[in-house]
């Protein structure tokens, strides 16, 4: 059983919480309206229903439900927050049609509940009953529920409410928040289920969304994979031909108060009612990251909140506008780098720990399984991803196909799932498999860096042999110059981890390969930053790509000051270590010579390392390629 929102309760600071004994009145009926003055209280004390004028709202009076042992009026219901009873009395009655309504001192109508249902009939004696789970519910003597409160919330989910839509009625039950915390008329934002493609929750601000969770994929919302179990709250996710909803339920209904609200700021909060503050707290709070933001990378963008800028492209993407992905707007997404041939040779390259995208558009097959799933996707010219649509166990079936651009991805550090992208041959990561199977990936991790590790040793041999002894002094390669970040950081891991970082993403210089030990006199070999590597090969473009050696791809570039490089991007996935690395770009450097190319430096990047050469343009790229 799961949680969502997606955060462990302390369970130490919530404490127990006593229903009352008090006998109380639950119940309207024909004969009994309520007044202004009466409030209804339900069996086991826990909700009140009644008027209320907030302080507010001048003189503006509302029916709702709240609290009704807690102090303040936590209002979780209102009936009519479009319609308030203005500067007069009000009376909620059961009319002569039967159904539930608020009228004025003058008698006239306020507000009437909506007909549920014309199957249920609307005939004997009718009672509208508050339950202790907060739902208000009107039946007829010997008929089924005609109309409850629970089917037309207004900011708050309440256990056992359901957020969703009911396919045989056509109702579609969402959250819309109040316009202020003291203000219960209508707000600006709304929270509500997308039943296409695989089922979304989606928050509105007017019209517009804002967030969305991610498409429901058999276990959990896939934007929301921090899904914790506990021993309070569990939730359900329903996705039939009758109806799709989202509902969470407490193990314990009476001990513990909380309550699921998108507050009039546009945040969805999970609340919980500490009995030693008297307060509510807030649990978790979403949309919580610049990566929530809809759509916050465009098409074929991936957020990550862990790099800078926080957007990048999917591996066979670049920036679509690079000037605007410069100055950290990513909105306008990524475009492929070569085009799908679609008859014959294009694959997939997975992406790791994603949100997927929005499945409005996607088919979603619940009989396929993942091998099924790939090869469907590629008979399908169309098709630009696949992932698992059951993550529940792995080999489960069931088959997301995306036959649309792909919007609104982000990637998560952990969690979250992986997704098959389709590309060219070409474009295909060298380092990157398409296939999700162990051995494939044992086979994607350890292949590539025993070849990089030998070929790095032959190169290495072949230098000493090919070198005298003179040791060249390294010229100051240092470039102080001022750089524009460009954006595009898919491949390269946290930048936050080493180096500072400006507001504006430029690391400091840092002179990496010292060994920190007082050897002066060994070298001072540069260390760029990688701001400056990426503007110089704009962005590791495909245009500036000179070849692919053991080690891994070679770009050109040009620095600020005019001298032109080679960056060797080292296979990301060695499993080589920071000291190694440092270690070996001393003992190259040591080993340099004028008929060489020459190595002016070097950048590491989280994981990621590359050399930095003086590129020679009369050279044949073998020298780049497989020497050091
Ligand atoms: C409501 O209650 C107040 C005092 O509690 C009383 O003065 C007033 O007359 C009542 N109003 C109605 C409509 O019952
Ligand atoms: C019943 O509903 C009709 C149509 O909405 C309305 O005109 C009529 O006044 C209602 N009757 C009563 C007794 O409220
Ligand atoms: C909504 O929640 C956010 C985050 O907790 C908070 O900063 C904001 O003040 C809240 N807005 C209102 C109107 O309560
Ligand atoms: C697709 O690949 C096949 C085989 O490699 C080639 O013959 C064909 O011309 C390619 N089609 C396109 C549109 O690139
Ligand atoms: C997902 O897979 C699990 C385990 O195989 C299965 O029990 C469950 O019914 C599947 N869910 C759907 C929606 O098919
Ligand atoms: C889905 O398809 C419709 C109609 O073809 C299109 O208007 C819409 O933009 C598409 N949505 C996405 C997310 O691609």
């Amino acid at each position: 059983m799961v949680t969502w929102p997606w955060r462990a309760l302390p369970l130490a600071a919530v404490l127990l919480h006593l229903p009352s004994t008090a006998a109380s009145v639950d119940t309207v009926t024909t004969e009994a309206p309520l007044g202004g003055n009466r409030t209804l209280v339900s069996a086991g004390g826990t909700f009140a229903l009644g008027f209320f004028t907030p302080d507010a709202t001048a003189g503006r009076t509302y029916l709702g439900i709240w609290y009704s042992n807690i102090p303040g009026r936590t209002v979780v219901w209102i009936a009519n927050c479009v319609s308030p009873v203005v500067g007069s009395a009000a009376t909620l009655k059961i009319d002569g049609n039967g159904s539930l309504v608020i009228v004025n001192g003058q008698g006239s109508l306020v507000w009437a509940s909506p007909l549920m249902s014309a199957a249920v009939p609307r005939s004997g004696s009718a009672t509208a009953q508050l339950l202790d789970n907060g739902n208000f519910v009107l039946r007829f003597a010997g008929a089924g529920v005609a109309w409850q409160s629970f089917d037309y919330p207004t900011d708050t989910l309440l256990p056992d409410m359901k957020l969703g839509i009911d396919f045989r009625t056509g109702l579609d039950r969402y959250m819309s928040s109040w316009r202020a915390a003291d203000d219960p008329s209508p707000g600006e934002y709304t929270f509500r289920l997308d039943p296409r493609g695989s089922p979304e929750l989606f928050l509105y601000r007017r019209s517009t969304r804002t967030y969305g969770s991610g498409p429901w994929n058999g276990y959990q919302f896939s934007g929301v994979p921090n899904l914790r179990t506990n021993n309070l709250l569990s939730y359900q996710f329903v996705s039939t031909a009758d109806e799709a909803y989202y509902r969470y339920e407490l193990d314990d209904s009476a001990t513990v108060l909380t309550r699921f609200v998108v507050n009039s700021s546009g945040q969805i909060q999970r609340l919980m009612w500490i009995d030693t503050t008297r307060s509510w707290s807030v649990f978790s709070s979403y949309p919580m990251d610049e990566c929530e933001a809809y759509r916050a990378c465009g098409a074929y963008g991936v957020c990550n909140v862990e790099l800078s800028p926080m957007c990048g492209c999917a591996a066979g993407f670049e920036p679509r506008y690079p000037k605007a992905w410069a100055l950290r707007d990513g909105s306008g997404g990524c475009v492929r780098r070569t085009s799908l041939n679609c008859t014959g040779g294009d694959g997939f390259a997975v992406a790791r720990n994603m949100k997927l995208p929005e499945s409005a558009n996607a088919t979603v097959d619940m009989a396929l399984g993942l091998d099924e799933c790939r090869l469907s996707c590629l008979s399908n010219c169309a098709c630009r991803a696949y992932a698992s649509a059951n993550v529940t166990s792995p080999g489960a079936k069931g088959c997301f196909m995306w036959t649309a651009d792909l919007l609104d991805m982000r990637q998560f550090d952990s969690g979250g799932q992986d997704l098959f992208i389709r590309l060219a041959a070409s474009d295909l990561p060298t380092d990157s498999v398409s296939d999700n199977s162990q051995t494939a990936k044992l086979v994607e991790i350890i292949v590539p860096s025993v070849v990089a590790l030998l070929l790095l040793l032959v190169g290495l041999v072949i230098c000493v042999i090919k070198v005298k002894k003179n040791r060249k002094a390294i010229p100051s390669a240092r470039n102080n110059g001022q750089v524009t970040p460009f954006g595009q950081r898919n491949h390269i891991a946290s930048a936050l981890n080493n180096g500072q970082i400006t507001p504006f993403g430029q690391r400091n210089h840092t002179t990496a390969p010292n060994d920190g030990q007082g050897n002066h006199q060994d070298l001072d070999l540069p260390s760029f930053d990688v701001a400056t590597i990426l503007y110089a090969t704009n962005n590791f473009s495909a245009d500036n790509k000179l070849g692919q050696g053991g080690f891994g791809p070679v770009y050109m570039g040009r620095l600020d000051n005019g001298q032109d490089i080679a960056v060797k991007r080292l296979s990301r996935r060695s499993t080589q270590g920071l000291r190694e690395f440092k270690n070996e770009v001393k003992l190259i450097a040591k080993l340099q010579h004028r008929n060489l190319v020459r190595l002016l430096g070097c950048c590491i990047d989280g994981s990621e390392r590359m050399l930095v050469y003086e590129y020679m343009h009369n050279r044949s790229l073998n020298t780049f390629l497989f020497t050091c």
